[in-house]
Formats: C-alpha cells, structure tokens, sequence
C-alpha cells in the first residue's frame, strides 16, 4: 500500500524523496526497494502505540534480514529476534550486540545452541524439553548460565491464513501449558538454565487482539506462582494492510488490550511484518502483454522465486504502474482493464496479482508490487535458475539510494557446483 514514503507525486512513484524509475533504469529489474525512514518510523510507531509498556523491541530478522536494514533498526535501538545459527551471525555483523538477540526456533541444532552460547546471546526461547536438555548440558560445559523463557502453545487460534497460525493445539510450535506447568515445577533439574521469562507468539498477520489477549492470559497464569519470572514476549504478530478494503486491528488497539494484563512485568515484542513490509516494494518491468482464453496476461519479468507470498498464501499485493501515464500521453491507451500479472517461471501459480485493474499497460512499463518488504526476498529462490535480484535501500535522510545487496549473476549460480563439476570432468 502506498504512504508517506512510497507514494505517487506528478504521475511518478517515488521512495521517499527518489524517484522509484531512477533506480530500476540504473539497477535494472526485478529489484527489492526499501525505504529506511518508513522503516524506523514504523519502529517508533510501535513505541509509540506500546509506550504505557515501554517494551523491548527485538526486531524479528526473519522478515527482512539485509545488513542494512538490520544495522538502521539496530542504530535506532532495537535488538533483534533471530530463529536460526546464520540469522544470529548476520545480526553480530549488523552491530547487534548479543545480549540484545533473541534466539527462537523449533528446532535449533546443537552447533547453532554452542555458537549463541559462546557469542553470550540474551535470550533462549525454548520449543521443546529436548532443548532443554542440550541447552543446560551445553551451558554447563561453557560455563555459562542461558536465559530463557519457555515458548508457551497456548491452544488459542490465531484469526489469519492458517499457514501463519502458531498457537493452536496442533501446531508444531510451543511447549502445551501442562509442559510449561511440569518443567517450571522442575528447574532445579536445569542447573544451568535461568527461567526467567515466557514466550507466547500465535501467529502472523493477526486479524484480531482477542486471541493474543488470551494466549497473555494463559502465559500470565502459568507463570503466577513463580514471582520471580518477571518478563512477557509477546512475539510479533501486528498485522499490516495489504489492500485498501483489508480491515486489520491497529497496533495501538494491540496495547490498549494487553497494557492492563502486562503492567508491572518487562515486556518483550517481536515485531518483523510491522517494520518492513510497507517500507519496501519490488519493481518489475512488463515483458510481453499475452491475450489468451478471454483474459489478458502481463508477462513480467518478476515472478514467484522473489516474491512467493502470493503463490504460497494466496497474499494480496497492491500492484501500480511507477510512472502513470498523463492525461495526453493516455490518450493512446485503453481504459483500465483487467488483468493477470504473471511471472515467467514455469508454474501456474507463478501469478504475482490476478484480476487487476491497469490501465492498459504495456511492454517496457515499470509496475511496483507494494508492501513487499516483508518475506519477499528472504523467500526468494533460485528456482528456474533466476540469480536472485538486487535489493536497494533509500537512506534515512531520503535523498540518497544506495545498493546493498548486488544482483547474482548466472556464475553465482554455480559457483558452489564449479569446482566440484570441474574435477569430476
Ligand atoms: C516467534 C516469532 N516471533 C516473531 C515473528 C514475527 O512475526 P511478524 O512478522 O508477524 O511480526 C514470528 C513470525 O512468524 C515468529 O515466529
């Protein structure tokens, strides 16, 4: 969706003070765009809206981990949110300091456990009661005392698209209340684990704060006879609107629910879709305009290996032309007409939007697929053997753009089968 940074100004889509056309004309497409200032603000806003709370926000890398948007969120004061050995890794890099990583995941090796101990990482949210051994054997053999907070499966079901739905029951995700209940009665048998938090995150895109406000409840009254374990992550979660009919609860109705349940306790959030996803769009450009079967197709250079939201849940992106033809240069053009933006991949659920209204654009047109900064390019695949594309980011300052990520190249490809291939011919 388009908003203070990623809006139409004289028929031209601009990323904060840049124009979006400059950028794909010297980067070429399809290629990542994100804008630093939406992401910080958005960052604020959350504060903002959580302020009675005054929560720690640990950025949840999962949704956009590029060095640079991770160093701007950490330079603005977030921690980070990391589920796997390498996301750890890339937030050391961006300048996170360990203790302010969370390390969560269902199912987390042994070798990347060792690793967070060894860098001193803040948090351990643990999934599983087999974690809970490796990590109280492993801290034992560094030395070290871990902290951690047991990841509660609240059995409360999250209203979103059931690919994104964590809290109930059958999910894999979380330990069941009567787990949380056995282990906390039993910490003596953890010598060198700290119990002294409990997570709860129910999902992503979250359509309403009832089910986080009971999953807080459950959380809360498990905990209730332990004084001591003081501290709540929420997890993440806060939705974000996709098209403009998309009704999402806003984040500040999120606090207004949880502050009376949360005060006196330190709070935890993970937010990672409410920090990226409208600060970034991906620009394609149209290839070939087919009309088959009654309907027209727009063959884009752009498809399903950068952005599988669509074919993998049926998400909705905003789809614009960048440069909106003027009134005379219209002249030429067909009204708006329906049709299906495609990619090239060989699949039939390579469809980036189906059913929109363009006007009549053709081969050579830039479009802007909005509000994909979040599980856009860190999704993406080589599939088809596509080298993935470039991402950029606009500066906080908003004059300036700068690549930070190159485009792979075809030698990219293969450049981890080469030597091997090589000796075998
Ligand atoms: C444990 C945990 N925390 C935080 C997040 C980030 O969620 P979101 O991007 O919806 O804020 C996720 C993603 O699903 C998650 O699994």
């Amino acid at each position: 969706m388009l908003n203070d940074s990623i809006y139409h100004h004289d028929g031209a889509l601009y990323c904060d003070s840049v124009l979006v056309s400059e950028i794909a004309v010297q980067v070429g497409t399809p290629v990542y765009i994100y804008s630093l200032r939406r992401v910080v603000s958005n960052l604020r806003r959350i504060q903002t809206a959580f302020a009675d709370l005054q929560p720690h926000i640990h950025y949840s890398a999962k949704a956009n981990a590029n060095l640079a948007v991770l160093r701007a969120l950490v330079e603005a004061g977030a921690g980070i949110d990391a589920v796997s050995g390498g996301e750890i890794y890339r937030a050391l890099l961006a300048g996170a300091k360990a203790e302010n990583i969370v390390f969560a995941g269902v199912g987390k090796t042994r070798d990347e456990l060792r690793y967070a101990l060894e860098q001193g990482v803040g948090w351990f949210n643990v999934e599983n009661v087999g974690e809970l051994h490796h990590l109280n054997e492993l801290a034992a053999d560094n030395g070290k005392t871990a902290q951690v907070a047991l990841r509660l499966n609240p059995d409360v079901a999250a209203q979103t698209h059931r690919h994104i739905a964590t809290g109930h029951g059958g999910a894999k995700f979380g330990l069941p209340a009567e787990v949380v209940r056995d282990v906390l009665a039993r910490q003596a048998d953890y010598p060198a684990l700290r119990f002294d938090g409990i997570h709860v995150h129910i999902g992503s895109q979250l359509h309403d704060t009832q089910a986080t406000q009971r999953a807080v409840e459950i959380a809360l009254e498990l905990i209730a006879p332990y004084p001591e374990i003081r501290t709540v992550n929420i997890g993440g979660g806060l939705p974000v609107a996709y098209a403009p009919d998309e009704r999402v609860p806003a984040w500040d109705d999120f606090a207004a629910t949880l502050a009376p349940l949360l005060r006196g306790y330190t709070v935890l959030l993970e937010p990672g879709r409410s920090i990226i996803a409208d600060a970034g769009l991906l620009v394609v450009s149209v290839l070939y305009v087919k009309q088959q079967a009654g309907q027209t197709f727009l063959i884009t250079d752009g498809s399903m290996a950068e952005l599988i939201r669509p074919a993998l849940y049926e998400a909705h992106h905003e789809i614009v032309l960048v440069n909106r033809p003027s009134p005379s240069q219209g002249e030429g053009r067909q009204a708006a007409t329906q049709v299906h933006i495609v990619g090239p991949v060989c699949e039939t659920s390579d469809m980036l939007g189906r059913s929109r209204a363009l006007p009549d654009a053709q081969p050579g047109d830039l479009l802007a697929v909005l509000t994909a900064g979040a599980y856009g390019m860190v999704m993406a695949s080589n599939y088809n053997q596509r080298p993935r594309p470039p991402e950029v980011v606009v500066t906080e300052d908003g004059q300036t753009w700068r690549v930070v990520r190159r485009r792979e190249t075809w030698d990219d490809l293969v450049r981890l089968e080469r030597n091997v291939y090589d000796n075998l011919a």
